[in-house]
């Protein structure tokens, strides 16, 4: 992302915290997958959306009002032979050319250089209980300032949570960032399109998976979370992950998988048949969870509750369980019941942004947030009738999700998702072609 926008970021949380506050915030750590192998590095998201910079063992520091630069980052200074093994490094002198900063040193100096950045500060803003290594590094930074008291040091003496006001401004997202999320929207749409074209039965679930992969990474896109393809039976084990099931003839297949592209995330699902052809008591369950999908994002829209998609998609549900004999009752006193929960245990979406079940609240002074333009969610009411449900024998095993990322706008909403047909008779007539 261009560097004006986390120049921009850095700018408005600087505003916020204000003179005589100083906000810390610690690069992601490097994961051990085994022995000498490492788990791929993913930059915590609150700190790229404020630098963009992508390297472990990095801190930012900033410091409202400082007159010798407000932006300092500390990073792996440049190292000859260690980049010969494991990569190029930015070091100290691009952390400023390239990124912005006002000031960097290399990240083995910082226990000298902290405290003295510190020591004019009233308030620390640094999200404490994420990294317990780090925690004790800034409770040393304090004290020893506290230690040079007596010689008139100043300590702060305020703790903040950063996340708190990081969080609220990365739930709205800037043009620039939409464009980043329709970008990864796009990409995952085409991975799901790849899918169903591809699939055949007798195939494997990791086949599919491996399809949807070759698709994000063509685009320079990697995974946003590991993807759900589950067949049959599988598809109504909500965080299915294995992936290694044979697809079978007169099943269905869910989807749950979507594309991050440079740091945001999209989140897609479809259920579709393994052979093209939906069974009639596949068609009965996937209409009904698309129909409650539409009701659902006609709710998106500035001014409505947070919860206003999810009373509708529960609504449609509800009254289709009853009209298919999944459901026996009053509609009203079923939802008042929550009878819907036996085949919908889950909720109609979340927020999305660079990280997937994205950062905000979803309730303000304990009610619901009213939605307003720039927040992206994702609306993924679904069924899932579990083998051996009493009376509903037509439909065991069946699993259908179908997942949209949404923006809200100044008008309703934009659907970043809905190139990918999601009616059974339009995914019928992809797979066909
Ligand atoms: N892919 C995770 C979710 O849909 O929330
Ligand atoms: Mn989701
Ligand atoms: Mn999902």
């Amino acid at each position: 992302m261009n560097q004006k926008v986390h120049t921009r970021h850095r700018k408005q949380l600087m505003r916020m915290i204000g003179d005589g506050g100083i906000a810390i915030l610690p690069a992601a750590p490097v994961r051990t997958r085994n022995r000498d192998v490492e788990y791929p590095y993913r930059q915590d998201s609150d700190f790229y959306y404020l630098s963009g910079f992508p390297e472990p063992e990095a801190v930012i520091v900033l410091v409202p009002g400082r007159k010798n630069g407000e932006y300092i980052l500390f990073c792996r200074d440049k190292d000859p032979e260690q980049e010969v093994w494991h990569g190029r490094r930015y070091g100290p002198d691009a952390a400023m050319e390239i990124f912005a900063a006002d000031d960097a040193f290399p990240i083995s100096d910082i226990d000298d250089i902290l405290p003295g950045l510190m020591e004019h500060c009233e308030r620390v803003y640094y999200t404490m209980g994420l990294d317990p290594q780090f925690d004790k590094n800034v409770m040393d930074w304090v004290n020893t300032l506290r230690k040079t008291a007596r010689a008139g040091t100043h300590v702060p003496y305020e703790f903040v949570s950063l996340d708190y006001l990081l969080h609220d401004m990365r739930l709205f997202k800037h043009r620039d960032e939409i464009r980043l999320m329709k970008k990864a929207a796009k990409i995952s749409v085409q991975a799901h399109k790849r899918a169903m074209q591809i699939c055949k039965p007798g195939m494997y679930e990791y086949q599919l998976d491996a399809e949807i992969l070759h698709e994000f990474q063509r685009h320079g896109a990697t995974w946003a979370y590991p993807s759900i393809v589950g067949s049959g039976a599988n598809a109504c084990i909500l965080h299915y992950t294995d992936n290694n099931d044979v697809l079978k003839d007169g099943d269905l297949v869910l989807i749950d998988a979507g594309a991050e592209f440079e740091g945001y995330d999209a989140d897609i699902t479809r259920a579709f048949p393994v052979n093209g052809v939906y069974s009639d008591a596949q068609r009965e369950i996937t209409e009904l969870v698309v129909e409650a999908n539409v009701e659902a994002i006609k709710q998106v829209k500035p001014g409505n509750h947070w919860n206003d998609p999810h009373n509708a998609a529960v609504k449609v549900l509800t009254k289709g369980l009853v009209d298919l004999g999944l459901l026996k009752g009053k509609v009203p006193k079923l939802i008042k019941d929550q009878a819907y929960r036996k085949y919908y245990m889950h909720r109609t979406g979340h927020w999305l942004g660079m990280d997937v079940h994205d950062v905000g609240d979803y309730k303000l002074d304990d009610q619901w947030r009213l939605l307003e333009p720039g927040m992206v969610l994702t609306i993924e009411p679904g069924l899932y009738i579990p083998h051996g449900s009493r009376g509903a024998k037509r439909w065991w095993d069946i699993g259908v999700r179908i997942e949209d990322d949404v923006v809200v706008t100044k008008e309703g909403c934009d659907v970043l998702t809905e190139d990918l047909p999601k009616w059974p008779k339009d995914i019928e007539a992809l797979m066909a072609k």
